[in-house]
């Protein structure tokens, strides 16, 4: 019986896929991005694979982590991690912090047995996600690193045309990650501006992404030269007014790299691109093909195909990538309704699911954490390269 004539009400129990309890760490910008991403999972990828269900969020200030578990949906929170790692409703834990608070809470996480999904630079440097890699694969939990670019339709519309030799032989990729601000010199002082704390500046902010999709499409760099430079030497400290910290991070990078494949490219990030917002960009030249992308335009793809066309007409067309048969478009909208940035989280969250629920790999097409290690070793040796002033090889 209900109470209003004619309501049917809804038996919640039988929404389809199976419940993963999760537990997030880091409740700003990723872990909003990564809330919106698990409610948004099982309504669009349907019938979804599993429900996640959002036990709590972890943070250190009560009265912020309470608003936000409040606000983002979840059941509960903890201020202390421990408790949260034991709780048995938790089956992921989801690390949303900052880079310095990523080695030991992921570890303290696989050691209690959950699986682990991690934000991106996996480590503050290659040797602790190696162990975090190594860690996880010992435990036999699954294991995913935040790249979540992999997961816009456009980009893994690339990869796939990559493999059914649509492009041909790769002969290069530029990619630039860019983003404007950092010349600004009252920004503060923050982690992210010193190494010790886990900072890794525009090349473990934004330039690990790239590299992640250089290593995703092209495959594995073997070597590489690079310069880093640092414009804003040091920033006002917000906890002590008038002191200034001193910035031992990158503003900005460029290399030059070789890949395994014998393809040639260039990687660059930058924290001081004036006027670019969020610019995420790649151009692929092969033998068949050119293709290039850019995160500010997301739903497209500028694609140059050699054959087929009469010479008078060739050029670069620009393709709305909303189809149908793009990938994980038959889960969005009608074709040329677009998507945006947060999507793609949406994308990897349904990737991660489906790698837990029914035992499949996060590899190749999703990061897992020896992608997050190999693209830190990469980062590494841009480090090492800039400061030797020579070409480095890329120790794995
Ligand atoms: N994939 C992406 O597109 C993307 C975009 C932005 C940031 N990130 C990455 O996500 C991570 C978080 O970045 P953000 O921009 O959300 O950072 P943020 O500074 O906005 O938030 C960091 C969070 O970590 C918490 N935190 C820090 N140290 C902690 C500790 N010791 N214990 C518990 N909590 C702690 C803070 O309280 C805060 O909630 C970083 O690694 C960053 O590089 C990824």
């Amino acid at each position: 019986m209900t109470e209003y004539a004619g309501f049917h009400p809804i038996d919640k129990s039988a929404l389809p896929g199976q419940e993963v309890g999760v537990g997030v760490l880091g409740y700003r910008f990723m872990g909003r991005a990564h809330s919106n991403a698990y409610h948004k999972m099982p309504m669009f990828f349907w019938p979804p694979v599993a429900q996640p269900r959002l036990v709590a969020m972890c943070g250190r200030t009560e009265d912020a982590v309470a608003e936000m578990a409040l606000r983002l949906g979840y059941e509960g929170y903890y201020t202390e991690l421990d408790e949260m790692l034991a709780d048995p409703r938790i089956q992921l834990f989801d690390n949303c912090a900052s880079a310095n608070a990523h080695v030991e809470p992921t570890l303290a996480a696989i050691a209690a047995g959950k699986h682990v999904l991690c934000e991106k630079p996996l480590a503050p440097n290659a040797a602790d996600a190696k162990r975090m890699w190594q860690a996880a694969e010992e435990a036999g939990v699954v294991h995913m690193t935040g790249f979540n670019y992999r997961f816009v339709p456009a980009v893994r519309f690339v990869r796939d045309l990559i493999e059914q030799g649509v492009i041909g032989d790769i002969y290069s990729f530029r990619g630039a990650y860019l983003q404007e601000g950092g010349d600004n010199p009252d920004r503060p002082f923050t982690w992210r501006s010193d190494r010790s704390q886990g900072g890794y500046g525009a090349l473990g902010d934004i330039g690990v992404h790239i590299i992640d999709l250089a290593r995703y499409l092209v495959g594995e760099i073997t070597t590489l030269t690079a310069m880093t430079q640092t414009f804003v030497k040091e920033r006002p400290i917000p906890e002590r007014p008038g002191e200034m910290g001193k910035v031992t991070v990158d503003d900005v990078f460029v290399s030059t790299v070789m890949f395994e494949s014998g393809a040639i490219g260039t990687i660059e990030a930058s924290k001081v691109a004036t006027g670019r917002k969020n610019q995420n960009t790649f151009e692929i030249n092969g033998s068949k093909a050119s293709v290039v992308f850019d995160l500010e335009r997301l739903n497209e793809l500028q694609v140059y195909l050699r054959e087929g066309t009469p010479d008078t007409l060739q050029g670069f067309a620009n393709v709305s990538v909303t189809e149908r048969d793009h990938p994980f478009y038959q889960f969005w909208w009608p074709h040329g309704h677009i998507i945006g940035w947060e999507h793609s989280f949406v994308g990897e969250v349904n990737h991660l699911m489906t790698a837990i629920v029914r035992g499949e790999s996060i590899a190749p097409y999703g990061a897992s954490f020896e992608d997050g290690y190999r693209a830190l070793a990469v980062a590494e040796a841009v480090l090492e390269s800039a400061d030797k002033g020579r070409r480095i090889e890329v120790a794995y």
